[in-house]
């Protein structure tokens, strides 16, 4: 039986550390702040912002949410954009991707201020984990490098291999198994060999999003595998991109979905937002 990284278990004892630390801000006259911008009406963005709003308010935050048409101009976006930068009693900003096709997102991304820039998305922040100096941790990297920790897994020494490119989880992700002195490769749509590659991995990490990709037979036996996918199956039911039933055996800890690395993300936003804001105390 491979040990199980319940994200659900840990979220819940790092947000209650974040809970004391939140009261102490606010004691202090400062009550967290996140403001959430979220264009047009995509069911899954709608359900993370809401997820998103929710731990706020469980902790105490102040949570702001602009939902606005999928029609809106990027002249309106950035105006927001600039709104929120200027206000002291918001300290972070998240704009949820993705955004429609007529919007540009990089745009976005660069014009939200890097100390509110709680997603780790502007190349300030993406530069400074690069170079080994982090502001803010990208969220869903950082949960995934938090479960590691908490169930006693260091990366250090380890080959680790992450499967996906992409510049939320991906790329950050190896940079941060880099940074913990593991041996890191990626692989991606175009890698040659990847399920051998794959079973070389003492840690995998699958954040391919295609249902059940990673199958037993891309694992070593006694890897750790970390499943950022959230996706559904052939009978439309949430899953993983990894084959859990098939995978479970064979490793030595894995994640399951849900409840894995999807509650980490959001904690790990709650803690940059907390981290802002702690910026600005006065002492
Ligand atoms: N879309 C999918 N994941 C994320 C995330 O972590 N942050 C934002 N802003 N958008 C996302």
């Amino acid at each position: 039986m491979a040990q199980l990284l319940d994200g659900k278990a840990v979220s819940a004892a790092v947000r209650e550390e974040i809970a004391l630390e939140v009261a102490e801000c606010k004691r202090r006259g400062v009550t967290p702040g996140l403001a959430v911008i979220l264009v047009g009406d995509d069911p899954a963005s709608r359900v993370y912002v809401n997820n998103k709003r929710k731990a706020c308010l469980a902790l105490g935050m102040l949570s702001e949410e602009y939902a606005l048409a999928a029609d809106t101009t990027q002249e309106e976006l950035m105006r927001l954009v600039a709104s929120l930068n200027e206000r002291e009693d918001i300290h972070g900003i998240l704009c949820q991707l993705p955004l429609p096709r007529h919007l540009d997102e990089q745009a976005v991304i660069h014009a939200i201020r890097p100390d509110k820039d709680v997603d780790a998305f502007h190349p300030f922040n993406v530069g400074s984990l690069c170079i080994g100096d982090p502001g803010f941790l990208p969220c869903t990297p950082a949960g995934v490098m938090e479960l590691l920790r908490r169930g006693g897994i260091d990366p250090a020494g380890k080959r680790a291999v992450v499967i996906g490119r992409s510049n939320i989880v991906g790329k950050p992700m190896a940079l941060l198994l880099l940074a913990a002195n593991a041996t890191v490769t990626v692989c991606h749509s175009r890698t040659r060999e990847l399920a051998a590659i794959c079973r070389e991995a003492d840690i995998l990490v699958a954040a391919v999003g295609r249902p059940k990709f990673v199958t037993a037979d891309m694992v070593k036996p006694g890897a750790v595998v970390i499943d950022v996918g959230m996706d559904r199956d052939e009978n439309g039911k949430l899953c993983g991109d990894v084959d859990f039933a098939a995978v479970e055996p064979v490793a030595s800890a894995i994640t399951p979905v849900p409840g894995g690395v999807g509650p980490m993300t959001i904690t790990m936003l709650m803690k940059n937002t907390l981290t802002a804001a702690k910026a600005t105390l006065k002492d």
